[in-house]
């Protein structure tokens, strides 16, 4: 469908319109009291987010991203599905799955008590994924996977969240200190640190454990941003650091100050095993605290 036909079926007055953006993706633009939003179908990939208590965005946009089909956005929510970064076994197939660079199927549009929700759906090597967000003043994903095969599957899955923050030397995560994490730059499994983790270099690391909240505080902005994550098993924690950055095509070589990935996710030893006909949900919500 393209702009107009969305608009048509799921426009909803002032809070959520469709417009063609200067790539000539589809994309739907969330206005309310609660927040400024933005979404693309392509990846079922939220991009923008920004309650209106805060002046800054939450999500951080690559402003050198790629808008195409057949590419990934750099920034914003990309969902990786059914495996996390390369192919465990074919490197002719793309990082982070075959979701976040296809065009999703927009199914519902709904507005209640300030919070604007949408479903978007997609199927992909026989798992059926509907993706619900909800635009509100916080910001709510929920990624439901059914196995639609014949026998047990095992999948990953990772919503890979991009935070936009003042200053990356002067933000702290809070919540994954007393979990063991894989670096998977050096390939070890790290001891947990007993304390927040800090950038000061390329940083890539799988935690596997659970943390019922993790806090994101960026002292340069005065705020700290929840994240509460539902049936998630790992997180990732990345940043590319300067050398990265140069080589990342669709990314700009200073953005790494910028911004820091926080993912809610189940991969390798916690990936999902589903049964046939078997649904089940990885959630996350966020939102900004003072
Ligand atoms: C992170 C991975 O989740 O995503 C990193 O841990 C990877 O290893 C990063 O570099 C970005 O991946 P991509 O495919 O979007 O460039």
């Amino acid at each position: 469908m393209d702009a107009h036909q969305l608009q048509q079926s799921f426009g909803i007055d002032s809070a959520l319109r469709f417009e063609t953006h200067p790539s000539g993706l589809v994309q739907g633009i969330v206005q309310t009291e609660s927040c400024d939003a933005r979404f693309f179908l392509l990846g079922g990939h939220v991009s923008h987010w920004q309650p209106t208590s805060t002046p800054w965005p939450v999500l951080f946009l690559s402003e050198q991203s790629s808008f195409a089909e057949g590419k990934p956005i750099r920034g914003g929510i990309p969902l990786c599905f059914p495996w996390f970064s390369a192919h465990p076994t074919d490197p002719s197939q793309p990082a982070h799955g075959l979701v976040r660079q296809v065009p999703w199927t927009l199914l519902e549009s709904q507005v209640a008590d300030g919070t604007v929700r949408i479903v978007m759906e997609q199927f992909a090597d026989e798992f059926l994924l509907r993706c619900k967000i909800g635009f509100g003043t916080i910001l709510e994903v929920e990624l439901d996977i059914t196995n639609r095969a014949l026998r047990t599957r095992d999948c990953e899955v990772a919503l890979h969240t991009y935070f936009d923050i003042g200053a990356i030397e002067k933000v702290a995560i809070e919540g994954l200190e007393e979990i063991p994490y894989l670096d998977q730059l050096t390939r070890t499994v790290c001891p947990a640190e007993h304390g927040p983790i800090r950038f000061t270099r390329e940083t890539d690391r799988i935690y596997q454990g659970v943390a019922e909240r993790i806090l994101l505080h960026d002292v340069e902005r005065n705020r700290s941003i929840s994240i509460d994550a539902g049936n998630s098993h790992s997180t990732i924690v990345w940043n590319p650091w300067i050398e990265k950055s140069k080589r990342m095509q669709d990314f700009g070589d200073e953005e790494f100050q910028r911004m820091c990935c926080i993912e809610t996710a189940s991969v390798r030893d916690h990936s999902m095993s589903i049964a046939p006909n078997e649904t089940t949900a990885i959630r996350v919500r966020y939102a900004v605290c003072p």
